[in-house]
């Protein structure tokens, strides 16, 4: 099969690098890559939210299976184009993706089906949205519902903050003119469930934890993510499938049910708080990193996985529903440039990674022969062990061997399950 893979950073390189594990995969293309996905695949100089260089490039090459990374591609149609040109293609359609880019419309179609979730109401008007705030108890979630580059949630301990954030996003229209979900805050630790869909067909992956902070102790300001992991020892196995069960499963049905079914990956971020799994949020698309921990330890063939789904049936590889997972942990570092996630320098040589055993490329360019850095997020390096310990020493050892003067990491990676 020929496969066209969509973005740029680590989470497709994961997926470039699953993809290869298959003997099914006989050309791997991936627009537009980057310098490590690029050893990999052919990396084809495209946007990733080109839709009509995207298609044509499909059909002129004889595409049988596209894999979508982005959000911002989601967002742009490529799904709904390749599909209106019969290709195929694995990814939700626009109608589908707003499970992840309107919070209103995630809320209520969970309130609506009865999945877990904070209680909340959504606003368009300031003076209403801060009586609600005022009635409820303190810290009071703010979310601006539509796509805010990470900006669009606010926790606020007081009403004060919670009437600064209230101006900007219903005010002043910071994010331009929207609406704010306004929900209660909950507690516990949080953690990631991603799942291949397609309409109500559901095929769980491993669970894995995402790093949210810039440093370590989980200081710093939030980020894209700074490292994962997986397994979660914290999550029996009972709970991830009462998960399935009343969140996954039931979320899939009620897509199909709302006209908008679902085919991609249905990301739920959810959180084990003292009254139960609840939703935190949908993603329509692989999370990133945990894409880097999650698809290592995939042992089934991930093309199989995807050309099904993608045309409606029923992988042949899943028994009983499940696919096939290895039992070894991965636990994965991100190396980041320093001044990240504000502003940061590119263009700084990295020398070692032949020493390495699995590194995903987040955010590298070739120059003049040498790898350089070309991102926030450069390099996310994979340990693997019998256990998270042994993961996370695995990790840290590879870590070391890089070689680069503006690049930092944290060392505390799955400190929650250790
Ligand atoms: P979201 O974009 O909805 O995932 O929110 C970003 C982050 O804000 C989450 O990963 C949580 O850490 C936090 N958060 C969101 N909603 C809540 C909530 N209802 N209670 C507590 N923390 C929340
Ligand atoms: N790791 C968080 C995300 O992909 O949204």
């Amino acid at each position: 099969m020929k496969i066209l893979v969509i973005g740029s950073g680590g989470r497709e390189h994961a997926i470039v690098d699953a993809l290869a594990r298959s003997p099914k995969a006989e050309k791997i293309y991936c627009a537009p890559g980057n310098a490590g996905i690029a050893l990999q695949a052919e990396c084809v100089d495209l946007k990733d939210t080109d839709v009509e260089g995207l298609a044509n490039f499909a059909k002129e090459h004889q595409i049988d299976l596209t894999v979508v990374g982005p959000e911002a591609s989601l967002a742009a149609g490529v799904v709904d184009r390749f599909k209106a040109e019969g290709l195929t293609i694995f990814g939700p359609t626009k109608s589908a993706t707003r499970i992840e880019s309107s919070k209103e419309f995630a809320k209520e179609l969970m309130q609506k089906y009865e999945i877990p979730t904070a209680a909340f109401r959504s606003f368009t008007a300031y003076e209403e949205a801060l009586a609600y705030v005022q009635s409820r108890p303190l810290p009071a979630v703010l979310k601006y519902d539509g796509l805010a580059a990470g900006k669009g949630v606010v926790i606020a301990e007081t009403l004060e903050e919670a009437d600064a954030a209230l101006k900007d996003m219903l005010l002043d229209d910071k994010f331009g003119k929207g609406k704010v979900v306004v929900e209660d805050f909950l507690t516990g630790p949080e953690f990631s469930f991603l799942c291949f869909v397609a309409g109500e067909e559901v095929y769980p992956m491993v669970l894995s934890q995402d790093h949210k902070r810039a440093f370590d102790g989980d200081k710093g300001p939030n980020t894209g993510g700074m490292g994962a992991y997986s397994p979660l020892p914290f999550i029996s196995d009972e709970e991830r499938q009462w998960t399935l069960e009343h969140v996954m499963r039931p979320t899939a049905r009620a897509m199909a049910k709302e006209g908008c079914p679902f085919t991609g990956v249905l990301y739920g971020g959810l959180m084990k708080t003292p009254a139960g799994i609840k939703v935190i949020e949908f993603n329509a698309r692989f999370g990133d990193p945990e894409t880097e921990v999650v698809l290592p330890r995939l042992k089934s063939d991930i093309v199989e996985v995807f050309h099904a789904l993608a045309r409606g049936e029923k992988p042949a590889c899943a028994v009983e529903g499940e696919l096939e997972w290895h039992d070894f942990a991965t636990l994965g570092i991100v190396m980041a440039s320093k001044g990240y996630p504000e502003s940061y320098a590119k263009g700084f040589e990295i020398k070692g990674l032949d020493q390495v055993e699995q590194v995903y490329h987040m955010g590298t360019a070739s120059k003049e022969g040498r790898l350089v850095t070309n991102g926030g997020r450069v390099l996310f390096v994979v340990g693997r062990g019998s256990d998270l310990k042994a993961a996370r020493e695995d990790a840290l050892r590879q870590v070391a061997k890089i070689e680069c003067e503006n690049l930092f990491h944290r060392t505390d990676i799955g400190h929650w399950a250790l």
